[in-house]
């Protein structure tokens, strides 16, 4: 059996990892994997993590099963953080799952046993794996226009050509805040359209929320999430903590399922959990308590918005230095826009060529689409990349 399997082809971001960790030279620099780093390339656990470790080390009298669901607790608190009061609790299905990958995935299965008929609608560009799940999951799919590589925007015009192919009950796949891999978002006034749009279609939105916090602010970053909340019957999203609560590895994530009553979120809770059932049983529930516990006590949850500001700030500086940078160097104003993009990644405008020639002769490792992940950058090195981007001929 194992020996007609096929080779599964490297997955482009994450084999990144594996090549710079092979890579002996000392002045490498890693702008690959989308991970936070602090100015001493370290990717920190958060202080308000911490104290709710050693308190949860304190009071957890048992590690039993919880429900399928996980913690309820878990999903109200996630939910109104994401949320705020654009929909109630009651319109709410919601199920813990292993990281947003989980969520993703557990959503777009929800989409096939709701809806097999139904076209995914992916934004080209999109985070690799989107596509790729749904080629695994056998999903009908296609992209629309979403990224003018010419002013680094989103290009509304392309998009809204495409989105018109929509029939009913389509499903169109957003990304709330931070677009990856370009970081270019919309505005609200695309956003608005964006739902008039939807709701003419009768399509549903799934956002997928991984960077919430890391573009203007908490509410910020979900203000056009929640004004598709406001104006539409259903959504789904998808939401991760492995970056704003920096909890990578303890895989937590959220999938919402958005009803248009209470009766519907009903049906759709005891579906989501069934989903859980079939794919794993119970969603892990160590790092989804610490959230919870920074969420729920006022002084923990304070001290953790007041460290994600900071990382927050930290990013937007880098790209203002970054762009300033170029601009000195290339004498030349086209990576202005590196300064206006939001969260942690934007993607160069390089050829194949220079992605190789950046990592053969520089030892700067992106994406082979010219993704960066600003976040990876110091103060030190970003005069290091803006070399490397000129003498690559950027
Ligand atoms: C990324 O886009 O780099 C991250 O979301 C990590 C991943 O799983 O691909």
């Amino acid at each position: 059996m194992l020996g007609r399997l096929a080779e599964q082809p490297a997955d482009k971001i994450l084999s990144l990892m594996q090549d710079f960790a092979a890579d002996p030279r000392g002045d490498k620099l890693d702008l690959g994997v989308g991970v936070y780093r602090d100015d001493a390339g370290i990717t920190p656990v958060m202080g308000a993590i911490k104290q709710a470790e050693l308190a949860l080390w304190e009071v957890q009298k048992s590690k039993s099963y919880t429900g399928l669901a996980g913690d309820p607790a878990f999903a109200a608190a996630l939910g109104d953080l994401v949320l705020g009061d654009a929909a109630g609790r009651d319109r709410r299905a919601a199920i813990a799952t292993p990281g947003g990958t989980g969520a993703v995935r557990q959503g777009l299965e929800l989409v096939g046993l709701a809806a097999p008929e139904a076209t995914v609608w992916v934004p080209e560009p999109s985070w690799p794996n989107h596509l790729s799940i749904l080629a695994h999951l056998g999903r009908p799919h296609r992209t629309y226009r979403y990224y003018d590589p010419a002013t680094g925007a989103v290009d509304a015009d392309g998009m809204a050509a495409d989105l018109a192919g929509l029939a009913k009950g389509d499903v169109v796949l957003l990304h709330g805040c931070c677009h990856n891999p370009t970081g270019a978002d919309p505005d609200m006034a695309l956003w608005e359209k964006i739902a008039d749009l939807l709701s003419e279609r009768g399509a549903i939105p799934m956002v997928d929320l991984a960077y919430q916090g890391f573009g203007d602010g908490l509410d910020a970053d979900v203000a056009g999430l929640r004004h598709l909340a406001r104006q539409l019957p259903e959504m789904l999203i998808a939401t991760s903590c492995s970056k704003n609560f920096g909890l990578y590895r303890e895989r937590v994530g959220l999938l919402v399922a958005l009803a248009p009553d209470a009766a519907t979120a009903r049906r759709a809770q005891g579906t989501l959990e069934h989903l859980n059932r079939q794919n794993y049983s119970f969603p892990p529930d160590h790092g989804a308590r610490l959230v919870t516990m920074v969420l729920t006590d006022r002084p923990l949850r304070n001290a953790w918005q007041q460290e994600l500001a900071h990382m927050r700030d930290r990013i937007r500086d880098l790209r203002g230095t970054l762009a300033e940078e170029l601009r000195r160097q290339t004498n030349s104003d086209r990576f202005d826009v590196l300064a206006a993009q939001k969260g942690m990644f934007s993607r160069l405008p390089a050829t194949p060529d220079q992605v190789a020639t950046m990592r053969r002769g520089h030892g700067i490792y992106m994406v082979g689409d010219g993704r960066v992940n600003l976040a990876g950058l110091t103060t030190k090195t970003v005069p290091q990349l803006a070399r490397a981007m000129v003498a690559a001929g950027f």
